[in-house]
């Protein structure tokens, strides 16, 4: 183990911008040690990744029958509070599994055009509002765009804000630039960066800065400084963030001097097109992700049901009853960004259920794709559900293999 992303990384900087490779003896052994440590990170991912796909079903189950027991039983009832135990400790287990999920090989990235100024200046305002920090973005007009996941990217960068912003407890500034960088002799064999375009985000804090000993260890899963919290504290923020960018081929580098601060450094492959030339028509567009509204009104399976279609690949918008979904559904067709299939819940315990707000997403498009999600097995719908208006139905507890089927079933894949 070593420091070699740190220091080495100031030093691959500056060969990036004289485009020579200028690597001494010692850079070298500094970058094969962060390769190694690259492929340990890899086969812990593929390990957690496997254990994470197996452990989100059978939570999907738990905490289907968690909810199926509460609605059984009448309110009050003594046994109401060990189930909101254990759906609260079902909850904290999805976050972790979807942590884990993001850094496993199963979390592939879903690639589009982005542009990492927007991308980025959204992230920082969203993360340091109401913060005592403030940030800086500098950023060219020209700068290329990149193809990444968007979802994946805003963590990455939302862990990176959030670690600069916890290590100024006092405030200060986060200072974020990005620039255009091309690298046009590769380095050592087999090292990262290879030669081609990059865009660099740099995001440097003024805050406590991390002590040598420590960077060995600051890209591995539960590694943390902090006071561990069931969301915070958990050690997964740059081991995600290092997952993520090696899958787009990109490359990370920390360095820091303890007590002045912390400098993270991001290259992320550029577009071989910019987005203006890809919109003028380049056949390999990639295709826009399927949209899909999902109606439920417990908020822990909504979590749950948006957690899934979007490790599916498909972008999810959410309502907690059929007058919410029906109002986003025809926004949607205002903007032309119609949803290509909804799931609706059939019973909500207040306001318009699925098989009122099937009726209405008829009357605005009488070729909505909605599927019916219950858990009451004995409601007529799920047997004769066409005669509603649904072209399918989804039986709770279902798992991710249901859910990719039916959703295939839909949408004619
Ligand atoms: N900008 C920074 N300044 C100082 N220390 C940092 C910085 N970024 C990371 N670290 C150190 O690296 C450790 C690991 O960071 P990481 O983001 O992976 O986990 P975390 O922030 O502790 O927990 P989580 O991100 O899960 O909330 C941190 O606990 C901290 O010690
Ligand atoms: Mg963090």
């Amino acid at each position: 183990m070593t420091d070699a992303r740190l220091k080495g990384g100031g030093k691959m900087v500056l060969d990036i911008h004289s485009g020579r490779n200028e690597m001494t003896d010692e850079d070298r052994k500094k970058f094969e040690e962060e390769l190694l440590n690259a492929k340990k990170l890899e086969a812990i991912g593929v390990l957690a990744g496997g254990i994470a796909h197996d452990f989100n079903n059978m939570l999907f189950v738990i905490m289907g029958n968690i909810n199926m027991a509460q609605l059984k039983i009448e309110e009050g009832h003594p046994a109401q509070r060990h189930l909101i135990e254990a759906e609260k400790a079902c909850l904290r287990a999805k976050d972790l599994t979807q942590k884990f999920i993001t850094f496993s090989s199963g979390g592939s990235p879903v690639k589009r055009h982005v542009s990492m100024r927007d991308l980025v200046s959204s992230v920082a305002s969203l993360v340091l509002s109401g913060s005592i920090t403030s940030s800086e973005i500098k950023a060219p007009t020209d700068l290329w765009d990149v193809e990444v996941d968007e979802n994946q990217m805003r963590q990455v960068f939302t862990s990176l804000l959030e670690n600069a912003g916890e290590a100024m407890s006092r405030g200060g500034i986060i200072s974020i630039s990005a620039e255009n960088v091309e690298i046009s002799e590769t380095g050592a064999e087999g090292i990262d960066p290879n030669e081609g375009r990059y865009v660099k985000v740099v995001i440097s804090d003024e805050g406590m800065g991390i002590p040598e000993e420590n960077m060995p260890n600051i890209f591995d899963p539960y590694f943390s400084t902090k006071y561990r919290g069931s969301r915070k504290g958990m050690g997964f923020g740059l081991t995600i963030a290092h997952s993520v960018i090696k899958k787009h081929n990109g490359h990370i580098m920390v360095e820091s001097i303890p007590g002045n601060g912390t400098t993270v450094s991001v290259l992320i492959p550029a577009s071989a097109q910019d987005g203006r030339a890809l919109a003028a028509g380049r056949p390999n567009v990639p295709a826009p992700r399927k949209r899909i509204l999902v109606m439920e009104d417990e908020e822990m399976q909504r979590d749950l049901i948006q957690t899934m279609l979007e490790h599916l690949g498909y972008e999810v918008n959410t309502a907690l009853d059929g007058e919410r979904a029906v109002e986003l559904y025809s926004k949607a067709i205002e903007a032309g960004r119609d949803y290509d299939a909804v799931i609706l819940d059939l019973t909500v315990k207040v306001g318009m259920d699925g098989r009122e707000a099937v009726r209405k997403l008829l009357y605005l498009n009488s070729e909505v794709r909605a599927i019916a999600s219950s858990g009451h097995s004995i409601d007529p719908i799920m047997h004769d559900y066409a005669s509603y208006g649904f072209c399918d139905v989804l039986k709770k507890p279902y798992d991710l293999e249901d859910l990719r089927e039916a959703m295939g079933r839909v949408l004619g894949r």
